[in-house]
């Protein structure tokens, strides 16, 4: 029988997941089929309840439906308890089991895709919304000498660290006190590309050797990735890789198996 998953989102028609997983069934001889699910606004658990009733195995969950999709679960893993919010609900018996993929993700691209190892590393994470809070267990857990949150509004880096600092070493800064500080890894985790502004960030933020990572992807990436060869980064990309990282972690929460990544990564760059 074939197994039904889905991407909830409004908007969904953009997310990319359908063709990934497709790709992940095609290398790994699944029987399964994907498909995206708009769901109103207000109505994310009931579209989730009635996909789970016709026989659905599992959704991914993409914007502004991860903090519901933790709600309600019945069970979270621990860096989706920590990310408050679930980018992957498993329908596992009577259970809703809620994780979160992204942190993974951005960590598997960083250092298995990239080859770049976080353990010793200077980090600065640029925002604290939904995308920030979703990376830093993850992120902390790597060890990096250092983990820095810088943000607009100060406030909520200061949460962040706050709550965070309890795993490792974490802590926020206003920008204007980076001061000539230098970094081997700064992502970008704000969506201020969006509105066409950049990070106050000074020249000498990029230590030799440095990476800057956007987690988003595409043309929406290019403006803090332009910007941050500017100030000198050695190395820069998009979150495309981390998208689909993400993606391959849920396959294996849901079905146990590994996908290879890379042909599906060059896949989406060809096509892009
Ligand atoms: P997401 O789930 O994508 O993280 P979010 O929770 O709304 O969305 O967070 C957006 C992040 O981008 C925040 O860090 C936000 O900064 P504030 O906390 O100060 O709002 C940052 N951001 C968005 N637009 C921005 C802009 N024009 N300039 C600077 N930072 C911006």
């Amino acid at each position: 029988m074939t197994d039904r998953y889905a991407v909830v989102g409004n908007p969904v028609a953009h997310s990319l997941s359908p063709q990934i997983h497709a790709a992940f069934a095609r290398q790994t001889g699944a029987d399964l089929e994907y498909t995206r699910l708009l769901a109103p606004l207000n109505g994310f658990a009931d579209c989730v309840k009635t996909f789970r009733a016709k026989g659905g195995r599992g959704v991914n969950v993409t914007l502004p439906f991860k903090l519901d999709a933790w709600q309600l679960a019945t069970r979270r893993s621990e860096r989706a308890e920590q990310a408050q919010a679930v980018n992957t609900l498993h329908f596992d018996g009577a259970q809703i089991a809620g994780d979160n993929t992204d942190g993974a993700g951005l960590i598997r691209d960083i250092e298995m895709n990239r080859g770049f190892a976080i353990a010793g590393k200077r980090v600065l994470l640029l925002g604290a919304g939904g995308a920030a809070r979703g990376v830093l267990l993850p992120l902390i857990e790597r060890q990096p000498a250092a983990l820095i949150i810088a943000n607009r509004t100060f406030d909520k880096a200061h949460e962040l660290a706050a709550h965070f600092s309890r795993w490792g070493n974490c802590t926020a800064q206003q920008y204007t006190e980076l001061g000539a500080a230098a970094f081997d890894l700064v992502i970008n985790a704000t969506s201020a590309s969006v509105a066409g502004v950049l990070p106050p960030l000074h020249a000498g933020v990029f230590a030799p050797g440095s990476l800057a990572y956007d987690m988003m992807y595409g043309e929406k990436a290019n403006l803090f990735l332009n910007f941050a060869r500017d100030l000198g980064a050695a190395q820069s990309t998009d979150g495309l890789g981390m998208l689909v990282e993400q993606a391959a972690e849920s396959f294996f929460v849901w079905r146990g198996l590994r996908p290879q990544t890379a042909p599906v990564i060059a896949l989406l760059r060809e096509q892009a």
